[in-house]
């Protein structure tokens, strides 16, 4: 059923053309999409195939050059750069391959980060204890206070996930999590994403070139020739 009222994200006729010096390279093509909330879709293709740059300007992070994102009723590109960046820091964590942790923080402070951020999160003794909270829920209470490199690559990516959980955010968006980690541990760490996703009734995008782990969403389309299609 495709009830409007319950589309978190839509993207409409989108275009993303890269400028080399007098050469222009299309990346997307006409790419449309609709995202009900609490979805979770996957979106496989092979490498260079624009996954990234989709997933960066579906989460307000780059600039199209071509058609809408519109996400909670929002025309996200008619906004203001400022305006984006608190729809973006209040409504999407982003989760990506390399973790991005700062290394001079504890893993404690990491995670605080995007509440630190975006004004007016509560109290700090609030974000403290929420922050602590999620490491629990990603089983790393008792890492809390040590630095990003004590860590293991998939510890660093549970830490990771739980910064991108700081703000509660209602959109999700993971570039290749589990892109540097084994199975085995790739796996927990989609355990975790997954749990955290649909305990709350969040949506989740997740980028991926791995089919298996795209196959564990509901929904899983590929991007090719810049196109999105149904995979
Ligand atoms: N800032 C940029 N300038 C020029 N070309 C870019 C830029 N970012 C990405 N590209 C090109 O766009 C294509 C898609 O890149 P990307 O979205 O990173 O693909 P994927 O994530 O699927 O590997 C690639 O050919 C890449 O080289
Ligand atoms: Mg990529």
């Amino acid at each position: 059923m495709n009830n409007p009222t319950s589309s978190i994200l839509q993207v409409e006729r989108l275009s993303k053309t890269y400028m080399l010096g007098r050469a222009t390279i299309p990346v997307l093509r006409d790419v449309s999409l609709a995202v009900n909330t609490g979805e979770i879709i996957s979106i496989i293709g092979a490498s260079g195939s624009g996954k990234s740059t989709l997933l960066h300007i579906m989460g307000a992070l780059d600039q199209p050059s071509g058609g809408m994102v519109r996400f909670q009723g929002r025309d996200l590109y008619a906004l203001s750069a400022a305006q984006r960046t608190v729809v973006r820091g209040r409504h999407i964590g982003f989760v990506f391959q390399f973790y991005h942790l700062l290394p001079e923080l504890d893993v404690l402070d990491n995670v605080m980060l995007p509440a630190l951020s975006s004004a007016g999160n509560g109290a700090p003794a609030v974000m403290r204890a929420r922050a602590q909270s999620l490491l629990e829920s990603v089983g790393l209470a008792d890492r809390a206070n040590h630095l990003p490199m004590e860590l293991s690559g998939g510890e660093q990516q549970r830490a990771a996930l739980a910064r991108a959980l700081m703000n509660q955010p209602d959109l999700i968006l993971a570039d290749e999590p589990t892109g540097n980690l084994d199975s085995v541990t790739g796996g927990q760490v989609l355990d975790f994403l997954f749990a955290l996703t649909r305990g709350e009734g969040r949506t989740l995008i997740l980028v991926t070139h791995n089919i298996a782990v795209a196959r564990l969403c509901d929904r899983v389309l590929e991007l090719k020739d810049g196109r999105l299609q149904g995979a």
